[in-house]
This record gives C-alpha cells, sequence and structure tokens, in this order.
C-alpha cells in the first residue's frame, strides 16, 4: 500500500509532498520534497511528522528511507542510519532500494 501527503499554499497549489509505501509494520518513507521558496520554515519537519502519524494509525513501527541529500534533516528528525543488511526482505525489494536510489545512498531508520 503506497499513499501521498501534500502541503497546498493558501492559493490551493503544492508546495510540498511526501510519500510513504507501507510492507506490513515496515514502511518506506519516500520522494520528501518543499518547494525551493517554503524550505526552511518547517514545512519538510511537519511533513515528516504528519506521515508518522498516519504510519501510526496504520500500525507501522519501523520507518525506513533511503537519502543521497538529507541525511542531516533526517537526523534532527531523530533517524538514525543503519546498514542496508539491516532492512526488511520486502523493503529491500522495493523499487527505491532495487533501482532508484545509487548504492552511495544512506539507509536510515527510525521506530515509530
Ligand atoms: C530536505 C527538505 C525536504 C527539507 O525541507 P524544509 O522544509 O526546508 O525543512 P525544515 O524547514 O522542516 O527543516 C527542519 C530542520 O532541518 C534543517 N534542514 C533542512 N534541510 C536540510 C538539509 N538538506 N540538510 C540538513 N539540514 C536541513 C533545517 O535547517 C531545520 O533545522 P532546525 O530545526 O535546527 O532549524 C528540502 O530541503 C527539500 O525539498 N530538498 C530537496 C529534496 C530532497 O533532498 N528530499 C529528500 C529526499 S530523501
Amino acid at each position: 500500500m503506497a499513499s501521498f501527503l501534500v502541503a497546498r499554499d493558501g492559493s490551493g497549489k503544492v508546495i510540498g509532498a511526501i510519500g510513504v509505501e507501507c510492507y506490513g509494520r515496515s514502511a518506506l518513507l519516500r520522494s520528501l520534497v518543499v518547494s525551493p521558496g517554503y524550505r526552511n520554515r518547517g514545512l519538510g519537519a511537519r511533513l515528516v511528522a504528519k506521515l508518522e502519524a498516519r504510519c501510526r494509525s496504520l500500525a507501522v513501527t519501523d520507518l525506513f528511507l533511503l537519502t543521497t541529500t538529507a541525511r542531516d534533516f533526517f537526523s534532527k528528525q531523530r533517524y538514525q542510519s543503519i546498514g542496508r543488511g539491516s532492512v526488511p526482505v520486502a523493503l529491500r525489494a522495493a523499487a527505491e532500494f532495487t533501482r532508484l536510489c545509487p548504492d552511495s545512498a544512506v539507509c536510515m531508520t527510525k521506530s515509530l
């Protein structure tokens, strides 16, 4: 199961988004982006918090992600770096792990 959350400005324009793919009690956080003109105002952190709340409501206990650009941002959201070998097998089969993210991407996790 996959779903997305979007943030909109006052006129309804999408200014941020985040997605999740659920694999039972584990889930892959993906595709977080905030429009350049809206960065560094807390929107990215709020999108992550909203997504975490949705995951908790779906009984997800552990979130995972891959990033090449935002390791320090996710550290501030209390995600920890782990080796890919620690990721559940079902998630490792996801497209982001197999095709979309380079081997140099950092894998991170957070228990909800
Ligand atoms: C990463 C991103 C989503 C952050 O969104 P944002 O709305 O600017 O983030 P916030 O304003 O909520 O920042 C929260 C904290 O993280 C910090 N931060 C933001 N972006 C950061 C980054 N790229 N690296 C390190 N720290 C970052 C902020 O300074 C802030 O710190 P503070 O709480 O000490 O003030 C945004 O920069 C973005 O869209 N980047 C391009 C796409 C991308 O890299 N996505 C991640 C894919 S995994």
